[in-house]
């Protein structure tokens, strides 16, 4: 699978999403902070994982080809960007049809983002629901991409 790791940051995730995505997948950490990357990349690096691509950008800016990931995660990021629309339909654009997005939200995070919010803003852009976990402070919501879109 090609996953995207949206506002990847010190690479928490983007490991055990390259050891999951395996030799023959593939994984993109993006991250507006060139910092960040740098943190991740000393992680992968020390994992020894050589499937992973690294790109300095900002999710909402159109930097992402259509119709290219599988999965993409977006884990305690959405509060910290400006237009947050632009940046889910860039994940939208960019996701295969039959593609899945997670959000996760976590109530600690100081950008903390309600279900309604994170739920309207996908919807908007053509997503629909696939399942939720969690509860209202701690959750992941799994959002597809329809097939045929
Ligand atoms: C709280 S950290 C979360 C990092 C990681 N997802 C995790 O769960 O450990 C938020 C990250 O999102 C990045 N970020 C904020 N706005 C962004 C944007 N518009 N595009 C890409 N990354 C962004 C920040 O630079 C930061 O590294």
């Amino acid at each position: 699978m090609t996953v995207l790791d949206a506002g990847c940051g010190p690479g928490r995730l983007t490991v055990s999403l390259a050891k999951s995505a395996g030799a023959t997948g593939r994984v993109v950490a993006l991250d507006l902070q060139p910092g960040m990357l740098m943190r991740a990349k000393v992680k992968t690096d020390a994992a020894g994982l050589r499937n992973v691509e690294f790109i300095e950008a900002a999710l909402g800016s159109n930097v992402l080809s259509a119709d290219q990931f599988d999965r993409a995660v977006l884990v305690t990021v959405l509060g910290e960007i400006p237009v947050c629309e632009a940046a889910f339909a860039e994940l939208y654009r960019a996701l295969k049809p039959g593609g899945l997005l997670a959000v996760v939200e976590v109530i600690f995070d100081p950008h903390f983002q309600t279900r309604g919010t994170v739920t309207s803003l996908a919807y908007s852009v053509g997503f629909r629901e696939q399942q939720f976990f969690g509860h209202r402070l701690a959750y992941v919501i799994h959002f597809v991409k329809p097939p045929g879109n």
